[in-house]
């Protein structure tokens, strides 16, 4: 089943000789528990991409369906609402709440949907992040590599039906980013999560089920 498509997908920036094609006609199809990774240098599009999938910034045309649902087609409000309950995000920067703990901030999506939550699951991807130490600190007082780790464990607190991802192990060491990887993968099969994120570690795109490549805007393998 597929459960995330785009359709002649295009987010340009800006107008005339400075316009910039940040994607440019991305057809893109995943399957319901498919773990992609998406490749491809500096600036080729990649965030924008992933920002565009979980319904992030509108795009300037083209669509976005996910479950069966052209999400560009809902109103601002009702897509929040949407993307709370099916997509786990984590951002290239972190975007963690300074005001908030450790703890806080991985229980919030949960809280802010008015869910419970499911303590044993929580406490379990907060041991194999290693975080169980930092609970109490602010995210200033955490080490950049925590900091990421710390956005992994609110993005998997949900359970999200879909997982963005944008270099969630960029400011990991090789080993911390393989573990992260295998909870990541492990969490994906349990809770039947399709995953797509975004890497320029060879080692992790290589766990992925498939490779997608993007340059310019555009995808140049599938
Ligand atoms: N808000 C914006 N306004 C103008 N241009 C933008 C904006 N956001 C992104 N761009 C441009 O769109 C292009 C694609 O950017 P994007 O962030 O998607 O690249 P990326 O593949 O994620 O790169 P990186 O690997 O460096 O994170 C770049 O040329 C970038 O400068
Ligand atoms: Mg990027």
């Amino acid at each position: 089943m597929t459960i995330l498509e785009t359709r002649d997908l295009k987010k340009y920036y800006g107008a005339g000789d400075t316009q910039v094609k940040a994607l440019d006609g991305v057809d893109l199809s995943i399957q319901q528990g498919e773990f992609v990774a998406i490749v491809g240098t500096s600036g080729s599009g990649k965030s924008t991409l992933l920002h565009m999938l979980g319904g992030l910034d509108r795009p300037t045309s083209g669509t976005v369906t996910v479950d069966g649902r052209d999400i560009f087609g809902l109103k601002d409000e009702a897509l929040t609402i949407f993307r709370r309950r099916k997509i786990g995000f984590v951002f290239q920067s972190y975007n963690l709440v300074p005001v908030l703990s450790v703890w806080e901030n991985i229980v919030l999506p949960i809280q802010l949907d008015g869910g419970k939550v499911d303590e044993a699951y929580v406490q379990e991807v907060i041991a194999t992040l290693g975080l169980e130490k930092k609970l109490a600190n602010l995210p200033n007082q955490l080490s950049g590599g925590q900091q990421q780790r710390v956005a992994i464990a609110r993005a998997l607190a949900t359970k999200p039906a879909i997982l963005l991802a944008d270099e969630p192990t960029g400011n990991l060491d090789s080993r911390t980013s393989q573990d992260v990887l295998g909870l990541m993968k492990v969490t994906g099969q349990k809770f039947a999560q399709t995953m797509v994120m975004i890497t320029h570690n060879e080692e992790i795109a290589q766990m992925a089920d498939r490779i997608v490549r993007i340059e310019d805007g555009r995808i140049v393998t599938r």
